[in-house]
C-alpha cells in the first residue's frame, strides 16, 4: 500500500485532524509536511479533546509513528510543551521523529513577523504571529537554520549570527526595536539540543523504506489549498505549499509512491485572517455558523469568517491537487437551514466565471451566483451511513459532490471519531 495525503480544500480549518485520527488506527506512519505552529488541529477521542499545532494528528494513534517531516517550521520550545502537554494527558509521544533538514522557528523569526504586520497596518496579512513566514523566507534565502544544527555549537553560532548580521540592523533602524542577543539565541537553542535529540532522524531513509516494505504513509497537510504560496490568494497566504506537491518536497516521497490525493472539505466555509472571501456573510447566517460550527480559531482565538460552500473553490481544489476523494465534514452544522444556497459560479464586471480567476483583482471583485438547495431539520448526528441522512442532506452531498469533481468517500457528522459516515475506504 503506497503513501496517500490529506489536505485542507479550502482556507484551513476544514476538519484535517479529526480526519487524520480517524485514519491514524489503520496507518503505520502519520507525516506533516509543511507549515508549523500556525495550524491548530482539533482532535476529539471520547471524551477528551486535544488541540494539536505542531504534532502530527497521528501522535494520539498508539500503532503509529507520528514523523515531523523535512517542509515543516519548528519551533523547539511549542513542540516541548505541546509533548509535555501529551505526557502530562498520558499519552504517549517516545515513537515521534523529527527530520534534521526541517528548519527552526527562533525568536528573531516572531518578531519579526509580528512588527512586519504592524508596519503593513491595513494591509496586513493576519498571520497567525508565529513567525512561519520570515523562517520560510530564511530558509529560501538559505540563511535558515535547520535541526541538524543544533548539534554543532560553531555551526549553529555562525548561523545564528549570519541571520542576526542584518535583521538586527532591521529591528534597531526601521523598526525601532532592540538588538536580539546572539548569546542569547545560542544559548537558548543549545538547552534544545539535549531534549530533542533522540527524536531526530533521516526521515526521508525511514519513510522510503517503510515504504518499500509495504507499510502505510499518510501525509497530512497544515493549513489549505488556498492559502498556498503558489496556488493560494496570494498576498493573502501562508508562506509554504500545503497543496499535494509539498506532500512531496516536505517529506521526501517521491510522487509515483502517492496513489490517494484526500481534500478535506467543509459543508460550507470559513476563513481566518485577511483577504478575499466571495460568499462570506455578514448577516445572521453568518453568525449562526460561527455559533454552530464553533468556528473560532484553535491558534489565535480569532473568530472564524464564515459563509456558504463554494463550489469554484472546490474544483479549483479538485485541479490543483489532483484530488482522489474528498472527506466532507460538517454537515450536521448545516441541520436547520430551510434552504441552503450554495455558489456555483462567481460574476466578475458582469460576466459568468466557472473557474477560480487567475488574477488577483478578477478574485477581489468576484461575486458568488448562487443556487439554494433545500435543507432539512432531523438530527443527523448519529446517522452511520448514508442512507441514515434525510432526502435533503443526501441530495445537498450529491450536488456538492458532482459540482466539485471527485467523490465523497466520507462524511463528518459531528467532532468525534465516531460520528462519521464511510462511504469509500481510503485504505
Ligand atoms: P483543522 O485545522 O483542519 O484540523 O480543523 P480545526 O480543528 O481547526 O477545526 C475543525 C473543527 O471542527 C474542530 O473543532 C473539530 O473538532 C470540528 N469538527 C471536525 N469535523 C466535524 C464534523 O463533522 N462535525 C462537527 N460538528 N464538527 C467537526
Ligand atoms: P490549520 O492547519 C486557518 C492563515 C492565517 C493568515 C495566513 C498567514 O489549522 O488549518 P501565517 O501565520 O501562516 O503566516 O498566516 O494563513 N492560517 C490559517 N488559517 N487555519 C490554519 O491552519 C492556518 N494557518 C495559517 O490566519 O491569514
Ligand atoms: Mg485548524
Amino acid at each position: 500500500m503506497p503513501a496517500l495525503v490529506l489536505l485542507g480544500a479550502q482556507w484551513g480549518d476544514e476538519g484535517k485532524g479529526k480526519a487524520t485520527d480517524l485514519l491514524g488506527g489503520s496507518v503505520d506512519y502519520v507525516v506533516r509536511y509543511q507549515g508549523g505552529n500556525n495550524a491548530g488541529h482539533t482532535v476529539v477521542v471520547g471524551d477528551q479533546k486535544y488541540a494539536l499545532h505542531l504534532l502530527p494528528s497521528g501522535i494520539l494513534s498508539p500503532g503509529c509513528t507520528p514523523v515531523i517531516g523535512n517542509g515543516v517550521v519548528v519551533d523547539p520550545a511549542v513542540l516541548l510543551s505541546e509533548l509535555s502537554g501529551l505526557n502530562e494527558r498520558g499519552v504517549d509521544t517516545s515513537k515521534l521523529l523529527i527530520s534534521g533538514n526541517a528548519h527552526l522557528i527562533t525568536p528573531y523569526h516572531q518578531t519579526l513577523d509580528k512588527v512586519t504586520e504592524r508596519f503593513l497596518g491595513k494591509r496586513k496579512i493576519g498571520t497567525t504571529g508565529r513567525g512561519i513566514g520570515p523562517a520560510y523566507a530564511d530558509k529560501i534565502n538559505r540563511v535558515g537554520i535547520r535541526v541538524q544544527d543544533l548539534f554543532d555549537e560553531s555551526i549553529l553560532r555562525q548561523k545564528v549570527e549570519a541571520a542576526l548580521h542584518d535583521k538586527n540592523q532591521v529591528l534597531i533602524k526601521i523598526f525601532n526595536r532592540r538588538a536580539i542577543s546572539i548569546d542569547q539565541v545560542v544559548e537558548e537553542y543549545l538547552a534544545y539540543a539535549e531534549q530533542i535529540k533522540d527524536y531526530v532522524a533521516d526521515t526521508t531513509l525511514l519513510l522510503n523504506t517503510a515504504l518499500d516494505e509495504g507499510k502505510v504513509v499518510l501525509l497530512e497537510g497544515g493549513q489549505g489549498t488556498l492559502l498556498d504560496v503558489d496556488h493560494g490568494t496570494y498576498p493573502f497566504v501562508t508562506s509554504s505549499n500545503p497543496t499535494a506537491g509539498g506532500a512531496c518536497t516536505g517529506s521526501g516521497i517521491g510522487p509515483t509512491k502517492i496513489n490517494r490525493v484526500i481534500g478535506i472539505l467543509k459543508a460550507y466555509t470559513t476563513r481566518v485572517g485577511a483577504g478575499p472571501f466571495p460568499t462570506e456573510l455578514f448577516d445572521a447566517d453568518g453568525e449562526a455558523l460561527r455559533r454552530i460550527g464553533g468556528e473560532r480559531g484553535v491558534t489565535t482565538g480569532r473568530d472564524r469568517r464564515c459563509g456558504w460552500f463554494d463550489a469554484v473553490i472546490a474544483r479549483y481544489a479538485t485541479r490543483v491537487n489532483g484530488l482522489t476523494d474528498f472527506f466532507l465534514t460538517k454537515l450536521d452544522v448545516l441541520t436547520g437551514w430551510e434552504q441552503i444556497p450554495v455558489c456555483v459560479a462567481y460574476e466578475i464586471d458582469g460576466k459568468r466565471v466557472e473557474e477560480l480567476p487567475f488574477s488577483q483583482t478578477d478574485f477581489h471583485h468576484a461575486k458568488p451566483v448562487y443556487e439554494t438547495l433545500p435543507g432539512w431539520s432531523e438530527d443527523i448526528s448519529k446517522a452511520k451511513t448514508f442512507s441514515d441522512l434525510p432526502k435533503n442532506a443526501q441530495a445537498y452531498v450529491k450536488a456538492l459532490e458532482e459540482m466539485s469533481g471527485a467523490p465523497i468517500s466520507a462524511i463528518g457528522v459531528g467532532p468525534g471519531r465516531t460520528e462519521t459516515i464511510e462511504i469509500n475506504s481510503f485504505l
